[in-house]
């Protein structure tokens, strides 16, 4: 359902932010996209949704393919049509508009009668959004406004849901709420989602497929399951050795000029 080939981005024609990146996305599938910080997993998403414009960024190589179609012909607006949804990085509520105000946004695109069913829908997936309907957004704690933030992209009706690091600064607790969210929404409605994360236990958790993007490409890939067997993941994303003791993150940083996978 989702193709990038041999894709390049650069912003400001100066930063090349993703150098030949290949992924696939699959109906009904949860692929997952780790890496650690600035290795443009976020780029990527944006890349996807149409929105690297405002940040001067561009996609200078490569195809990204919705289906059969051409997806970089194609405005913002129009990815949302054909079922693409991003949940940003960091939420991006509308801080001064209710929980209700936000997640109605995300219909801007259909018909009143179908945001109304759809929003039933979203406070029987979270009822604590029903409860906080009315307050605003900016005072929700973290874990309400990831909640908001999933609901709003919900209510645009996807096919695919593409999450940026949902569970990034929650407690424990919320983000096992989030997870089974995500997991129950892809089990069953058969959505398929693109899930970003720092995370990558709980990613690789729920994933089928799982891709390791390292300073901008793509440096393995693989079902989910032997991508969390895999040593090097093992060692520098899991945080275990191979006897299965957690590494303090100064022998990670220390271990990092072995990398299989770069070498
Ligand atoms: N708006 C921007 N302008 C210039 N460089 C950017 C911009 N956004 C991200 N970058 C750079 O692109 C690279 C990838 O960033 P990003 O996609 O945010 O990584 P990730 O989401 O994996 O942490 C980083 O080197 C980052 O500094
Ligand atoms: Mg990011």
């Amino acid at each position: 359902m989702l193709t990038l080939t041999n894709v390049q981005i650069m912003y400001d024609r100066a930063i090349e932010a993703v150098r030949d990146v290949s992924l696939t996305v699959r109906p009904g599938q949860i692929v997952a996209l780790l890496g650690s910080n600035g290795a443009g997993k976020s780029t990527i998403l944006k890349s996807i949704s149409n929105v690297l414009y405002p940040e001067e960024g561009e996609v200078l190589h490569g195809e990204i393919r919705i289906g059969e179609e051409d997806a970089l012909a194609l405005s913002a607006d129009d990815i949302v049509r054909r079922g693409i949804v991003h949940v940003p990085e960091g939420r991006r509520l509308f801080p001064l508009m209710t929980v209700e105000e936000n997640l109605r946004m995300g219909g801007y695109l259909h018909g009143r009668a179908a945001v109304a069913e759809r929003l039933e829908r979203v406070y029987a997936l979270f009822p604590r959004l029903k409860e906080r309907r009315a307050y605003v957004a900016g005072y929700l704690s973290g874990g309400e406004q990831q909640m908001a933030a999933v609901g709003r992209a919900l209510i645009a009706g996807p096919k695919l849901l593409m999450l940026d690091e949902p569970s990034l600064g929650l407690a424990p607790q919320i983000i096992d709420t989030i997870f089974e969210t995500i997991v129950s929404l892809n089990r069953d409605e058969g959505m398929a989602i693109l899930l970003v994360e720092q995370n990558a236990a709980l990613a690789l958790k729920v994933a089928d497929y799982g891709y390791v993007v390292e300073n901008g490409r793509v440096v393995l890939d693989g079902p989910a399951e032997r991508i969390s067997q895999n040593e090097d993941v093992k060692e520098f994303y899991l945080g275990f050795t191979e006897g299965g003791a957690r590494k303090s993150f100064r022998d990670i940083k220390h271990y990092k000029r072995r990398k299989r996978w770069l070498s």
